[in-house]
Formats: structure tokens, sequence, C-alpha cells
């Protein structure tokens, strides 16, 4: 297996693994398959040219990819420290070998290039056992619960926000529990909105 960027070539490929994880799995994304099947592989394409805030990474057995994810850095001067990945699907014939796993790995040590990044996020429909086994054995802590995030076919399902910080960075965070929250600022320290 290998894995590795993927580019505008890689459009066709990455719109039917896309597409394929959207109608199998629609409870695990944002996008819906609906909205998602109507764009081109022209748009695909323009989704994976290679900028300095998005990584798609593709997963392949032979010349067959089997799985994706992305990088995505917050663009705005205030939130470039934070991103988020998104996307994760596995192809179920290939799943439980680690795919998942070496993916998730392959952006993280993207993240850690990254200078000034100092978290990063995933979020996860709750019931998402595999998904939610597989970030938090990564290092990923939960920090958040949103209620009836998402409306599928009528049923609603409940959303867990997860961070990981990269190294030597962690003291801006503390754990209660599942829980990772903000350490509170130092006394004498600004932080409010006017700082
Ligand atoms: C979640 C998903 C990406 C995992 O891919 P995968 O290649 O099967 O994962 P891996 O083989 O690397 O497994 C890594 C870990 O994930 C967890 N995991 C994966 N599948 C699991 C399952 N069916 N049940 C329980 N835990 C599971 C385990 O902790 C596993 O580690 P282990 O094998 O040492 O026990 C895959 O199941 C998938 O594509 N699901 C549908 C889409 C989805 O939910 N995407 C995530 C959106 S947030």
């Amino acid at each position: 297996m290998i894995i590795r960027r993927l580019s505008p070539a890689d459009a066709a490929a990455y719109r039917r693994l896309r597409l394929r994880g959207l109608r199998s799995n629609p409870e695990a994304f944002g996008s819906s398959y609906g909205e998602e099947a109507k764009r081109p592989v022209k748009a695909f394409a323009r989704r994976l040219e290679r900028t300095r805030a998005t990584w798609t990474f593709g997963a392949f057995e032979g010349r067959r990819l089997v799985g994706v994810l992305s990088l995505i850095r917050a663009e705005r001067r205030k939130e470039r420290h934070k991103a988020e990945i998104v996307g994760m699907y596995v192809d179920p014939a290939v799943r439980r070998k680690g795919i998942g796993r070496a993916l998730l790995r392959r952006a993280v040590e993207t993240a850690h290039t990254l200078a000034g990044l100092r978290r990063v996020r995933i979020a996860v429909v709750e019931s998402n056992r595999p998904a939610l086994g597989l970030y938090e054995s990564a290092g990923f802590r939960v920090y958040a619960r949103e209620e009836d995030a998402l409306l599928v076919r009528g049923r609603l399902y409940s959303m867990l926000f997860l961070v990981r910080t990269l190294p030597g960075r962690g003291r801006s965070i503390r754990r209660i529990g599942r829980l990772v929250v903000p350490r509170r600022p130092r006394v004498g320290r600004c932080a409010g909105a006017g700082c």
C-alpha cells in the first residue's frame, strides 16, 4: 500500500471513491451524496489542486485508490494555528488493514511540518465507533459535543469534536476525563476580544 498526496490527475478516482463513501455512509460526512454527485470531475480536480492550505492524501493498493482523507488549514490570520482533518474514507473491501491509521498518520506528520500550526481537529458522529476508536488511539481527545448536529434521512446525529495538539504546545490545554479544555489565561494577560 502506498500513500501519496493526490493531484488533479487523480480527480476521477477520487470522485468515484468519495461518492461511494457519501452513498454508503451518509451519516459519517457533513456533505451529502446528492450535492456532491452533481459536481463534475473538473470540480473535484480543482479541489485537488495543490495549495498551501489543503492536502488530500490517497491510499493505493496497486493503482487502485482505496482510501482518502484531507487536511485543511484555516487561512484567516487569527485561525492559521488550526487545521482540520475531513473526508476520511476507506473502501469497505480493505478495512481493518491499517489503511485508515496510515492515512491519519500521514496527515498528522504533514501537520507537524507546518510552521505555526498548533491544533488539529476532527469531527465525528458520536455513534461512529470505528472512526472514534481510530482517532482516540491516535492521540486525539474529545473536547466538545454537539447535540443533533446532522440530520440524515430524517434521523438526528450528535457529533463529537476531537483535537490533537502538536508537540511542545500541549500546555495550552488540560484534560478532564475525556474532555480537553483550554487552560485559563495567566492572570494579568489580556484574553478579551479587544486585545
Ligand atoms: C473509519 C475508517 C476510516 C477506518 O478505516 P480502516 O482502514 O478500517 O482503519 P484501520 O484498519 O486503520 O483501523 C485503525 C483503528 O480504527 C479502529 N477501528 C477501525 N474499524 C473498526 C471497527 N469496525 N470497529 C471498531 N474499531 C475499529 C480500531 O481502533 C483500529 O485499530 P486496531 O485495528 O488496532 O484495533 C473506515 O471504517 C471508514 O471508512 N468508515 C466509513 C467512513 C467514516 O466513518 N469516516 C470517518 C468520518 S469522521
